[in-house]
């Protein structure tokens, strides 16, 4: 119970694994125990799950099919964090269930999805919350803020450009991330995350993406020694080698639990069977006439982002640092430059926790009873197809070499 007596929300989660146990359950915990009940736990893979039951350290009851451990605790909110192609299938269940719905990002990996989804909330009357941490994080706030007071008058274009390093961009290709059918990519998967910013940001959405996407780096680009990093006897000699069993936190999870359905947390990257662009770019248009120059790549010495508006009064920079060979820098800077030649240098103190400290923000906004929200950073269902819709819609583009309308998708949501 909090301290003025009303009840705790009673959670249930489904997809045991790293982002489930850790953000969802250790975290979540740590820091809103007060507000949250972990009523129980699910996932297919019954070793993945008895460690994370260890590691979150409660008595919650633990299940392997998702309608029983629903018909068994009936919580008030079902937390999805199984794999992006899943996402419709237990968002819908626990909506049907009578479950508000927290889901990870990508909300899903197709137009069609997107729309059963808005279906079954309209359909249910239930809540859909998508986790966008980013929105929450201190610098996109401050910016989010700029742009409100208008203070660059109205933005005519936007420059953003993500730099993944060989140590976070890479372990997107050993796992089911690096197929299209799970993932729908990392236009999808990954720039969800960004073209949700740009649709709040801009406070409107995409119309119409032309884009470009290769593979130039790892899958067919590189030589695969072997199947997966513990068993490659080229081991050694790869600057891409993974060494799960050195990282306790994932071996735990992962180490011995392929046992029980096969997947492996450590496959090469050079796997010929990986088919999504590791370099993508795109020129997004949207309704209000924004012209955005987006692009994100996979394999960089650095790890940050790029981001700028262009307005008729002025512009906003901020170049952000997550890891780079030289001392991190304790603020972002956020240039804002009028046309008058006014300059400011606006500092907001760098947060190191989970994504610029965006997801414990996130999570005290969701589960807070009546929290307020001005800047209007809670994403629902409709924010969450948006920032899909794009990503499939760039996903078309680089397949048919033509600008593609978002709303020509096959199964757009009406
Ligand atoms: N918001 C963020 O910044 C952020 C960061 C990391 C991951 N994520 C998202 O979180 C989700 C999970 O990521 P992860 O890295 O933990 O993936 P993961 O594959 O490691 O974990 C998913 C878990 O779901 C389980 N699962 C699969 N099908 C199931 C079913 N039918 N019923 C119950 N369990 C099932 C799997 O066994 C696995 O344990 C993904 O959608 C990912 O995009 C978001």
């Amino acid at each position: 119970m909090t301290s003025e007596g009303s009840r705790r929300r009673r959670i249930a989660l489904v997809g045991t694994g790293h982002r489930g146990t850790g953000t969802w359950g250790l975290e979540l915990l740590k820091v809103y125990d007060d507000r949250v009940e972990l009523v129980g736990m699910c996932d297919i893979n019954p070793m993945r799950l008895d460690r994370a039951a260890e590691v979150i350290g409660r008595q919650t009851p633990k299940f392997t099919d998702l309608a029983t451990m629903l018909a068994t605790v009936k919580p008030d909110t079902l937390m999805v964090c199984t794999r992006d192609r899943d996402h419709d299938i237990h968002a819908i269940m626990g909506m049907e269930a009578g479950c508000d719905i927290i889901v990870e990002k990508p909300m899903a990996t197709t137009a069609e999805k997107c729309a059963r989804i808005l279906e079954a909330q309209k359909r249910t009357g239930r809540r859909v919350d998508v986790a966008f941490n980013y929105r929450h994080a201190p610098t996109a706030t401050r910016i989010k803020q700029e742009l409100l007071a208008g203070s660059i008058g109205e933005v005519v274009s936007v420059d953003f450009h993500w730099y993944l390093d060989t140590i976070h961009g890479a372990d997107y290709f050993r796992r089911w991330h690096a197929h299209r059918e799970m993932s729908g990519g990392l236009f999808v998967h990954k720039a969800t995350h960004h073209f949700d910013l740009l649709n709040w940001f801009l406070a409107s959405t995409p119309r119409e993406v032309f884009a470009r996407g290769e593979q130039r780096h790892y899958g067919k680009q590189g030589v695969q020694l072997g199947e997966r990093c513990s068993t490659c006897p080229g081991a050694n000699d790869c600057s891409f080698y993974f060494d799960l069993k050195g990282d306790e936190w994932l071996n735990g999870l992962y180490g011995e639990a392929w046992q029980a359905d096969g997947y492996h947390r450590d496959q090469c990257v050079f796997r010929p069977e990986i088919d999504i662009p590791d370099v993508m770019s795109a020129a997004i248009l949207y309704e209000n006439g924004v012209q955005v120059s987006y692009s994100l790549n996979t394999f960089m010495p650095i790890e940050g982002y790029h981001l700028a508006f262009n307005g008729k009064k002025g512009r906003i920079e901020v170049r952000q640092y997550e890891r780079q060979p030289w001392p991190e820098p304790p603020v972002d800077v956020i240039l804002k430059v009028l046309n008058d030649g006014t300059v400011e240098r606006i500092e907001v103190p760098y947060v190191k926790q989970g994504h610029f400290g965006g997801d414990v923000k996130l999570q005290g906004m969701l589960l807070t009873e009546g929290s307020e929200d001005p800047l209007h950073q809670r994403a629902d269902a409709r924010s969450g197809a948006m920032s899909v819709l794009c990503g499939v819609a760039a996903m078309e583009s680089v397949t048919s070499g033509r600008a593609v309308k978002l709303t020509e998708l096959e199964g757009y949501p009406q």
